[in-house]
C-alpha cells in the first residue's frame, strides 16, 4: 500500500491507499475527492488533475514528464513551481506518505 494524503483547498485532510502503479489523479478519482477532476482521464489532455506536491515530497515525486508544463499551461489556478498534473504522478513505495495540496477549483 502507499499512502497518499490529498490536502484540500479548506485544509481538509483526506489520507487514501493506493497500490503502486496507481497514479496520484486515479486514486482521487476512485475515491471520490473533491478537487481533482481528471476529465481526460490521464492522458494529459486537460489540466483538471492539477495538484501541488508538498515541498517535503517534491524532490521525491520527481520532475514533471515532457508535455505537463505546457499542458499546465491551462490551469484554472495558479501554477507554482510544485504544480503538477496528479496523472502523471504514479505511486511507488517510495512515494508512500505522499502530500499533494488540491487547487481551489480546476475548471
Ligand atoms: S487527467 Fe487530464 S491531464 Fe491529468
Amino acid at each position: 500500500m502507499v499512502k497518499v494524503t490529498y490536502v484540500a483547498h479548506d485544509g481538509t485532510r483526506t489520507e487514501l491507499d493506493g497500490d503502486p502503479g496507481d497514479s496520484v489523479m486515479s486514486l482521487a478519482i476512485a475515491q471520490g475527492i473533491d478537487g481533482i477532476v481528471g476529465e481526460c482521464g490521464g492522458s494529459m489532455m486537460c489540466a483538471t488533475c492539477h495538484c501541488y506536491v508538498d515541498e517535503d515530497w517534491a524532490e521525491t515525486a520527481g520532475p514533471r514528464m515532457d508535455g505537463e508544463e505546457d499542458m499546465l499551461e491551462s490551469a484554472a489556478c495558479e501554477v507554482t513551481e510544485r504544480s503538477r498534473l496528479s496523472c502523471q504522478i504514479k505511486l511507488t513505495e517510495a512515494l508512500d506518505g505522499l502530500v499533494v495540496h488540491l487547487p481551489e477549483e480546476q475548471v
